[in-house]
């Protein structure tokens, strides 16, 4: 049985992953330091799969500090999730994004070195591309790389950078996965996003205005160059991303392939407009979303979706789940939330 360690897997898309994992029959192992998450994942990732793991509290950007993990533990391949992802947070306070994010990559890049774990997925993101421009969709891997627009995706883009370094000198072999705008929870409704003080994502703002926590939403922008005037985005379920992990790990485990740096782009193909995930989240919950339509979001891209070619070539993926199903699951979990007493926007 192989055994996978995952780092920030306390986190959302990380939690969805180790259900996966486990489901999967790998042994896991996660690492996380709470600081956007809590343990409750844990117990609700062990419900859910029927299988229990192994937990580390140790915040990964410090020197060091993960070694013990590998000493204590023959480990055959990394899912490296941790990292602070509020672009807002990053532009104010780019040394603490930067400290975290990339002393935490090269960490792991370190300890996979030292200890001899030849299989790394990397968590990145479509924010590498920046400023996309409408002469650059669909996006694909080889898009040109525009100017990034926050320290947040300058640390993505370095962590891409350093993994590439640290392959090419040892024989470790390495995802970077760039992931679209992940949405949704576990169809079960069980398992999903806790509500965060460092998140201002389109989804959650939706159920949480649904669900009467919020008063209202507010379109950001309904003058944009697209169908209906709102933002065009490649939203994609979470429990997708999590099955695309899955895949490039045993893509890394095959002996017959040989690749040191793989990029994949992971997003459905779709562009769906702000106005559109609205409409089929009221399909979906039968609930009226009560939203004004203001200015636009400094920062905002005007379109961004992906050409999902190379996943399905290389990894044998697609997306399977649509937007009707990211609402659906998304209401059923905040739902859940308050069932499990966050009556909250943020903790
Ligand atoms: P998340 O914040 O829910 O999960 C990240 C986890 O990492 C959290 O549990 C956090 O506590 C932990 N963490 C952060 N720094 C740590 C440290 N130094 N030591 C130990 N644990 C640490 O975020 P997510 O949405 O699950 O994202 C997972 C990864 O995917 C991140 O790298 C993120 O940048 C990337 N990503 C996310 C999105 C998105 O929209 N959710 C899109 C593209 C890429
Ligand atoms: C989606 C759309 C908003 C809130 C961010 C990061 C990106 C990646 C994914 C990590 C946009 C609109 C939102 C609201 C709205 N993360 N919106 N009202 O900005 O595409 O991407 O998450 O790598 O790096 O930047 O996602 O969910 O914030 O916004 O109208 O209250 O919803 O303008 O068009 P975004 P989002």
């Amino acid at each position: 049985m192989k055994t996978i360690l995952v780092t920030g897997g306390a986190g959302y898309i990380g939690s969805h992953t180790i259900v996966e994992l486990l489901k999967s029959g790998y042994k896991v192992i996660s690492v996380d330091n709470y600081y956007n998450s809590i343990e409750l994942s844990y117990a609700l990732i062990e419900k859910l799969a029927g299988k229990s793991f192994i937990k580390y509290t140790i915040d990964i950007a410090q020197e060091n500090a993960l070694e013990i993990i590998f000493q204590e533990n023959k480990i055959d391949g990394i899912i490296h999730f941790a990292a602070l992802k509020s672009v807002p947070d990053s532009v104010d306070n780019p040394i603490f994004c930067f400290k975290n994010n990339n002393n935490a990559t090269l960490n792991i890049g370190d300890c996979a070195v030292k200890f001899g774990v030849r299989n790394i997925v990397f968590s990145s993101s479509c924010s590498v591309y920046g400023n996309v421009e409408p002469s650059d969709l669909p996006v694909q891997e080889h898009t040109i790389i525009r100017k990034a627009e926050s320290p947040y995706a300058y640390s993505k883009q370095n962590g891409e950078v350093y993994l590439k370094a640290i392959s090419e000198i040892s024989d470790i072999k390495v995802f970077a996965l760039r992931y679209f705008n992940p949405v949704g929870a576990h169809a079960s409704g069980e398992l999903g996003e806790f509500p965060s003080k460092h998140s201002n994502n389109l989804v959650p703002i939706i159920t949480q205005t649904a669900i009467g926590l919020r008063d209202h939403m507010t379109v950001f922008g309904k003058d944009w160059n697209t169908r209906d005037g709102s933002c065009v985005r490649d939203y994609i379920h979470v429990s997708d991303i999590a099955e695309a992990h899955v895949l490039a790990l045993k893509k890394l485990f095959q002996d017959d392939f040989k690749n040191k740096f793989e990029i994949v782009n992971l997003g459905s193909g779709l562009g769906v407009t702000v106005f559109e995930a609205i409409n089929s989240f009221e399909k979906m919950s039968g609930v009226n979303v009560n939203f004004k339509e203001g200015e636009r979001r400094e920062g905002d891209v005007e379109a961004i979706y992906s050409l999902p070619v190379k996943a399905k070539d290389l990894l044998g993926w697609t997306a399977n789940r649509d937007v009707d199903s990211m609402m659906d699951s998304a209401w059923k979990w905040q739902k859940k939330l308050i069932e499990l007493g966050f009556n909250t926007t943020k903790i």
